[in-house]
Parts: structure tokens; C-alpha cells; sequence
């Protein structure tokens, strides 16, 4: 086998030969799962804040650009004394608004998911029907769909967001806090363990340290990861 050089989570393992994953033996996967997952929690934190940073640019006519937005609903929620996971929701809440455009919320809502807790997780994930009660019916669209979700356990919960951390924050005139002020933030919420059960028990998370074939082969660890799809 080749040597692999290629990262510094591959540790000098070797590289497999095999180009399908059918292939793929126990060992390998005891091996190549953990720097997988090593490479992606290492990197997750700077991939988010370039997906943000993607939302500079053009104002499209409105007096700030949505980074800004960003920042300023992630201030304002901060200066609030929220929760450090509305915090990071609505930093992050429009963070998909340039690659998925039909459903920002939903994906900003899933990205969120494995991390916060279950209200933040439904607010970020519906905030955009709510967030039309403040001008859908100026497009001749219903103001109240997001009436839909009455009852829900989190309905008011949105109301909310959506009143303070979102529609108001378009004002080039308010004092943002900087971004490096929610890095910390950010590193705590999303070096939580996850949320989502793991598919594969052996999948570790983080900085769990590499098990050696040997151990593996008994270990019960049900701890979270492998729930990534390659
Ligand atoms: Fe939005
Ligand atoms: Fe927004």
C-alpha cells in the first residue's frame, strides 16, 4: 500500500486499495472512520464561518448586506442574554440563503440540529414562513401562513425570533458586535457531542482517541458519529 501524507489526521496511515466501498474491510473502516471524522470536527467551525462569509456582498437594495444581518441578529440576541444556542441560531439562521434558496430555513435548521437544543432547532428551521408575516402579503401572499403551525410546541418561540432577531435587523446604524466575539460560541456549540443517535456503534466522535484493531473488536462504545455518508 501507498503511504498517505495527505492531512495531518491521517497520522501516516496507509492508503487503501480498493475504489469501491464495497470492498472495504473492518480494519480499514476502524481506521479511515476516525481521521474522517477528526478532519471534519477540526474543520467545522472555519467551513461555517466561510459559508457565512459567503453572505457578503451586494446589498440588493437593502441598507446592509446579509452578513451584516447575520451579525446584527446574533447582537442583538446576545445583548438579550439568550441562549448561547439562539445565539449561534440566529448567527447562522440565514447562513444558507446562497445555496438554498427555496429552503434557507430548512437547511440552516438541519445544520443546526445534531448541536442545539430542540426549540432553537424548530425557530432557525421554520423562521422563514414566519418571517413572511412581514411581507408576504406585499407580494399578494398570506401574512398569516405560518398560522399553519398554531398549536405547535414552539410557534410563539418563532413569533419571537422573528420579532426581535430578524425582521428588525436591516439597520446600517446599529452597533454589531464582531464576529470574533462569537467564536467562542461557535467552538462550544458545535463541539457538543451530537444529538443524533449513531447508526454505526464503533464511530467515535472528536477527540476520542483512534482504537486499535485489537480493542475495537470488542469495544461497545455507543458513543456519537458515523452518521456521515462519505
Ligand atoms: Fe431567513
Ligand atoms: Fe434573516
Amino acid at each position: 500500500m501507498a503511504l498517505a501524507t495527505d492531512d495531518q489526521y491521517s497520522g501516516g496511515m496507509q492508503t487503501v486499495r480498493w475504489t469501491a466501498m464495497a470492498d472495504g474491510t473492518a480494519e480499514d473502516h476502524r481506521r479511515l472512520t476516525p481521521a474522517f471524522e477528526a478532519n471534519a470536527m477540526a474543520n467545522l467551525v472555519p467551513n461555517l464561518l466561510q459559508l457565512l462569509g459567503l453572505l457578503r456582498g451586494p446589498k440588493l437594495g437593502y441598507q446592509i448586506d446579509r452578513y451584516d444581518h447575520s451579525l446584527q441578529s446574533a447582537s442583538r440576541a446576545l445583548r438579550n442574554d439568550e441562549s448561547i444556542d439562539l445565539v449561534v441560531g440566529a448567527l447562522l439562521h440565514d447562513v444558507a440563503d446562497g445555496f438554498a434558496p427555496e429552503n434557507h430555513s430548512e437547511v440552516a435548521g438541519g445544520l443546526l440540529a445534531p448541536y442545539v437544543d430542540d426549540e432553537t432547532r424548530w425557530v432557525i428551521g421554520h423562521h422563514g414562513i414566519f418571517q413572511g408575516y412581514y411581507y408576504f402579503h406585499h407580494l399578494g401572499g398570506d401574512r398569516h401562513a405560518r398560522d399553519r403551525y398554531r398549536g405547535e410546541p414552539y410557534f410563539d418561540a418563532c413569533v419571537r425570533f422573528c420579532h426581535r432577531y430578524d425582521q428588525n435587523c436591516f439597520d446600517p446604524d446599529y452597533p454589531n458586535l464582531p464576529i470574533d466575539d462569537f467564536l467562542p460560541m461557535l467552538e462550544e456549540v458545535f463541539g457538543r457531542p451530537s444529538r443524533i443517535p449513531a447508526v454505526a456503534p464503533l464511530g467515535r466522535h472528536r477527540s476520542q482517541p483512534s482504537p486499535s484493531p485489537e480493542t475495537t473488536s470488542t469495544s461497545t462504545s455507543m458513543s456519537p458519529g458515523a452518521n456521515h455518508d462519505h
